[in-house]
């Protein structure tokens, strides 16, 4: 109880980077952990809700300060946000049609960003333009993806490609490390023994990846050990397993027990597949927001609906049961990953695959 205590009281910072550099060096990486990187990726923004038609809102991810808008038609645009004339936060403007005019001298830029009209001219002195990011709206979100054109849409969970689906943030939560190594526990298979008190022998392997998309597959044999295990493997059966899909750096989603059936009996009730994408936000001081959706099939119908209720509720559950051990190791943690025995293998493939990522243009100039 008094350890409990103590932990909340630690100042959530990501002090941590800045201590123990003369006898514990920090271990920098061009892409992994670096709070200097933000990744060629998708980044969850803001409620859809929140931006009304002929609106605008003007937010900063990593050096950049990108301006969303939406227009006349509903679709929402993102552009870089400093007015070319004289620097002007076009987060102040005003949307005129599918396009945004700049609060201080009124000049007028289209969807792509060119300059549409100067108001004193009646003919463009010249051409201008604002470079432009792909958007899109999935799970009630606004999503934009650091560079010009996204080469594949904000993923679905393993299992659902290709499915209608539907999808709500259950949560948005402050990660009191870069969101790098909260993707590393996701196949961490060390710590779902010593943290999550899961004894299992654990295998893994990757799917072939697809542009930036990794897909690893993790499947455990429960053993007797402990209450806990006992528990799991009465209503799962000793196997069970899932994939977790990372994409670009910055989502990682993960569908639990896919073809899981009740006791592990091959007439077994199927059992829901909770699938939980996390969507993540990283900031200069090395501390990231994570967005927590859940995600599934669409459901017609009222059977539909039911179906979606229970699926919600069972994903809530699971995630209850597996987070808040997570979390804990967080606080004051300063990633290190030099000593690495054979059990870590998975992470450190995982280091090793964000390390390809590409670098976008919101990334800090070193
Ligand atoms: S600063 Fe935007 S029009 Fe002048
Ligand atoms: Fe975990």
């Amino acid at each position: 109880m008094e350890i409990e205590r103590h932990w909340k009281r630690i100042p959530k910072t990501s002090e941590s980077r800045t201590e123990n550099h003369q006898s514990q060096p920090l271990q920098t990486y061009k892409i992994f952990n670096n709070t200097r990187i933000v990744t060629e990726a998708w980044y969850p923004i803001l409620p859809s809700r929140k931006l009304k038609k002929m609106k605008s809102h003007s937010f900063k991810i990593g050096a950049q300060r990108i301006v969303l808008f939406r227009g006349d038609d509903r679709v929402v645009r993102a552009l870089d946000a400093f007015c070319p004339h004289m620097g002007a936060d076009l987060g102040r403007g005003e949307v005129t049609g599918n396009e945004i005019r700049c609060y201080f001298h009124r000049w007028k830029y289209d969807a792509q960003g060119n300059l549409s009209e100067i108001p004193c001219k009646s003919k463009l002195p010249f051409n201008l333009k604002i470079q432009n990011y792909d958007t899109q709206e999935a799970y009630g979100f606004i999503w934009v993806y650091a560079g010009k054109k996204a080469p594949y849409p904000v993923p679905k969970p393993p299992g659902l490609e290709g499915l209608s689906v539907e999808g709500r943030l259950l949560i948005k939560t402050k990660l009191f490390v870069h969101h790098h190594v909260l993707m590393a526990s996701a196949i961490d298979i060390q710590h779902f023994a010593s943290v999550h008190n899961l004894h299992a022998d654990f295998s893994h392997e990757i799917e072939i990846p697809v542009e930036d998309n990794y897909t690893w597959k993790v499947m455990g044999k429960l053993n007797e050990n402990g209450v806990r295990n006992r528990i799991v493997s009465w209503f799962l059966g000793q196997q069970f397993g899932y994939r977790a899909l990372f994409s670009g750096g910055s989502i990682v989603s993960i569908s639990y027990g896919e073809n899981q059936r009740f006791r592990g009996r091959v007439n077994g009730m199927k059992l829901p597949t909770p699938h939980v994408l996390w969507g993540c936000v990283p900031h200069s001081d090395g501390v990231s927001d994570a967005y927590v959706f859940i995600v599934q099939k669409k459901n017609n119908g009222i059977w539909g609906e039911v179906k979606s209720k229970v699926n919600f509720v069972f994903s809530i559950v699971l995630l209850a049961w597996l987070k808040d051990d997570d979390v804990k190791a967080f606080p004051r943690m300063r990633f290190q990953a030099q000593n690495l025995i054979d059990l870590d293998a998975s992470v450190a493939k995982l280091i090793s695959l964000t390390e390809k990522l590409k670098v976008s243009l919101w990334s800090f100039k070193n």
